[in-house]
Parts: structure tokens; sequence; C-alpha cells
């Protein structure tokens, strides 16, 4: 992984303008195959490839977090043959990536409603989980049978529970507090969005972590996606101007 991408496109970004936390929601796999007369699942296996040319770029590039949209609460709704199929790509995924993040020093973490996976899948990520609890790399986020409106009602549940227990005031209730009990917390919010496919939509994705990210759309297809147009994106992020409500005065 360390190593495998052309050491130029590293001199292409600036280093203190780089995003801390990127999210990429990975679409156009099924697309990818069509347009080539093959099977919607062939797509999702090149889109297994692209991934990983995205995360060791990531890794060589220190960024602090990377969350990338895998399977949503919604996509349970396509046939069960794609499902399985997906199931299937996940698990292998998993088993046969791991050691070599943990070598990377990757702390993968999964987000989303992780209950309704099979057992054996809820073992890979918890044995997955458990072997890169320590490292201090990148937050790799998977968000697998993930809805950004699901984890919000997650969190909101949670919080009635503490309060309904007597452990919590209402009033207490912040934004931090609530940002606590999201499948994302202690990590930074999301600061580039990033997605492929050429819809421009965020189909329930991050919906809290997202509130003032830059977005970044693209035509190409996830499998197509490269390593320079990753870099294309972190480049242009570099070049926008936030502002978080407030006004730049001291533009130049
Ligand atoms: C994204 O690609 C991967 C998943 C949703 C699992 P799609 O499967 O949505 O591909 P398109 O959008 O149909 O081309
Ligand atoms: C979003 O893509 C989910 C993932 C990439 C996993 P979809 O293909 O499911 O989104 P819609 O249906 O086009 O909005
Ligand atoms: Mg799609």
């Amino acid at each position: 992984m360390k190593g495998d991408f052309d050491s130029k496109l590293l001199s292409r970004v600036d280093k203190n303008k780089l995003p801390r936390h990127v999210a990429i929601i990975m679409d156009g796999n099924g697309r990818w195959a069509s347009i080539r007369g093959l099977l919607r699942s062939a797509g999702h296996t090149a889109g297994v490839k692209t991934l990983k040319k995205i995360l060791t770029l990531a890794v060589n590039l220190e960024l602090e977090a990377l969350t990338v949209y895998a399977f949503s609460t919604e996509n349970w709704k396509r046939p069960h043959a794609e499902v399985d199929f997906l199931m299937h790509l996940f698990s292998e995924y998993i088993e046969r990536e791991k050691m070599e993040m943990h070598e990377n020093n990757v702390r993968i973490k999964f987000i989303g409603r992780l209950e309704e996976f099979s057992a054996g899948i809820r073992k890979q990520i918890f044995d997955a989980t458990e072997l890169m609890k320590n490292n201090s790399g990148v937050k790799f986020n998977i968000a697998a049978n993930y809805g950004g409106q699901d984890e919000i009602v997650r969190a909101a549940q949670s919080l009635a529970e503490k309060i309904s227990a007597g452990k919590i005031f209402p009033q207490e209730i912040t934004s931090e507090v609530f940002e606590n009990e999201l499948d994302t917390k202690n990590q930074p919010p999301v600061d580039l969005l990033i997605r492929t496919g050429g819809d421009f939509r965020i189909s329930n994705f991050l919906l809290w972590q997202s509130a003032y990210a830059e977005f970044w759309f693209t035509k190409t297809n996830f499998p197509e996606f490269s390593q320079e147009e990753f870099i294309d994106a972190l480049v242009d992020f570099g070049n926008r101007e936030r502002k978080f409500g407030a006004l730049n005065e001291n533009k130049k």
C-alpha cells in the first residue's frame, strides 16, 4: 500500500491546504459495468480496486479521516442477488486487506446499523476493528448499512434513553453532546465530500457531518476514478474559500 502510487502526484498538493476529513460517495459501479456489457457485480469488484488506490493515497498524504459509502440503508431495495454479491465482496475485502491496512497504521471503523449484518460479517467487522484499534494513522470509516437519517435517529434514541434514566437533562443537549452520540464521534467534520458517477445528490450520506463540507462532483464512474482525479479534487479544495457563515474580511 505505502508507496503504491506515482510520487509526482504528492507534489501537486499543498500539505497545509489538505482537508482533514474526506468523504466519498463511491457511485457508478453498475453503469461502468453496463457500458462494457458486463454484469453490475463486475462493476462492484472493479470499484474495490479503486478504493484500494484511494486509501493508498490517503495513507501517503497522511489524511486524518477518510469515510467511504459502501452500502446505504436504502440499498437493501436492490435485487437479492446484488445484495448477496455486495455482502460477499464486503467480507472478502475485509479479510484480504486487513493485514496490509494494519501494517500501514490505518484505523478502520465501520459506521451504520451493523446489527443487521449476518453474524459472520459482524465477527469480521469486530475482528478488523479490534486489530487496528490502537493505530494512529488514517481513520478509515466504512459506511455500511449506513443512512444519515438513521444515524441521527439512533443518536436521538440514545439521548432519550439517557434522559429517561435521569442521566442527563434535555436542556443539556448541545450540538457537541449530540455529536458524541453519532457513529463518527471524536472525528473531525467532513471538509470535502466527493461524489463520483455524475449525480448531484447526497443520498442520505453523513448529513450532520457535512454541514459545512465542500462538495466535489465528477461524472467519472467510481471504477475509473483515479489517483490523479482524487488529487484534482484535493487541489480544488485547497483553492476554495471557506467562510462558515462569517465574512472573510482579511481577504487580500
Ligand atoms: C455504487 O454503485 C455502489 C453501491 C451503491 C453499492 P452503484 O451500484 O450505485 O452503481 P450505479 O449508480 O447503478 O451505476
Ligand atoms: C449511494 O449510491 C450509496 C452508495 C454509494 C453506497 P446509490 O446509487 O445508492 O444512490 P442513489 O440511489 O443513486 O441516490
Ligand atoms: Mg448508484
